[in-house]
């Protein structure tokens, strides 16, 4: 059962900006004014703007940009509205925890967000600086029917889903950095973290754990010194982190139930950082150079060689 604090931040949600009574919320949701207005103060305690009236009621201002499950289903399409979706102020890793509740058993399409991560997991073991309340810090767990032997094309999938999403909220021009860094501006805004939870008895995986990290308003100066030069962030005025979430969450399940893997290379290949140009990358400790020309339908990179040599890719990561 739902609290009433959080059938208030529902409702207000959804009506942003527009102010409600205390008596129409009470009546909508059958409790007393004196419920509403503890609600109301709760959520004010927890930081909401929350503008008070005397003639009209409450509005919940503009500038509210606190992530909650309630704001984040605002924006989820229909289909997904029953998906959970677990928000913490501070955690270690929403992967780490991702990976703790499928081993128990969690729904497909089960979501963890936190305000604040303390042990932010990167790949190759780095690790994801992720400070209170700048970013969107995310995973969700995916049960894929399917044959899970397209894990990279999962992380494909999320990096062009994070793509579109930025395409259509805001007028920037996001680009991939193979193989899934997404970059704007020359600047590393979000990476991609997919990790698998396996199922040894039956020798299957069993979940996916797909970690997305967003810098959206993180300002230069609050990045670690060695993160500055390569760091950026979003910074998409006007747009909360719920709804660049939520439509994210829509995008990736939409996806991941329908992996047309020709469209969505190509797709990929669009927003791609690195084709066409000369990269260097690292095989057995020793350093590579040569030209990126394909993704392929793995979603391999193709590199060619000054001697006219193709390699493919598999894994690790590139330098342009
Ligand atoms: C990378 O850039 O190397 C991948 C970074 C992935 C970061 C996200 S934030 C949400 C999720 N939880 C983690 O601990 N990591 C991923």
């Amino acid at each position: 059962m739902m609290s009433v604090k959080s059938r208030v931040l529902e409702i207000m949600e959804k009506n942003r900006s527009k102010a409600i009574s205390g008596q129409e919320l009470a009546d909508y949701l059958s409790v007393s004014r004196a419920a509403i207005w503890k609600a109301i103060r709760s959520l004010k305690e927890e930081g909401y703007q929350i503008e008070a009236t005397t003639n009209k009621g409450y509005l919940l201002m503009d500038n509210n940009d606190i992530l909650s499950g309630e704001g984040i289903k605002t924006y989820l399409q229909p289909e997904y509205q029953n998906n959970p979706v677990i928000v913490y102020k501070q955690i270690d890793s929403t992967n780490l925890e991702g990976k703790k509740i499928a081993a128990v058993g969690t729904r497909h399409g089960t979501v963890i967000l936190a305000e604040e991560q303390t042990e932010g997991r990167g790949r190759l073991g780095r690790s994801f600086y992720s400070p209170a309340q700048t970013g969107i810090y995310m995973s969700i767990i995916l049960k894929p029917q399917k044959s899970l032997n397209d894990f990279l094309l999962i992380t494909v999938a999320a990096a062009v889903g994070v793509c579109r999403v930025i395409k259509k909220l805001t007028d920037k021009k996001p680009q991939i950095k193979w193989v899934n860094d997404i970059f704007l501006d020359n600047k590393k805004i979000c990476g991609i973290l997919t990790e698998a939870v396996s199922n040894f008895e039956i020798g299957m995986v069993e979940s996916v754990i797909l970690g997305i990290g967003i810098n959206v308003k993180t300002n230069e100066n609050q990045f670690p010194e060695e993160l500055r030069e390569i760091a950026g962030s979003l910074f998409s005025e006007g747009i909360t982190r719920n709804q660049i979430a939520a439509e994210i969450i829509n995008e990736i399940m939409k996806l991941s139930e329908n992996l047309e893997v020709k469209t969505l290379i190509e797709e990929y290949k669009k927003y791609s950082l690195v084709l066409g140009k000369i990269i260097s990358y690292n095989k057995n400790g020793e350093i590579y150079t040569a030209k990126a020309i394909d993704i392929n339908n793995q979603g391999n990179l193709v590199v060619e060689n000054e001697q006219g040599e193709t390699y493919i890719i598999q894994s690790g990561e590139v330098s342009i």
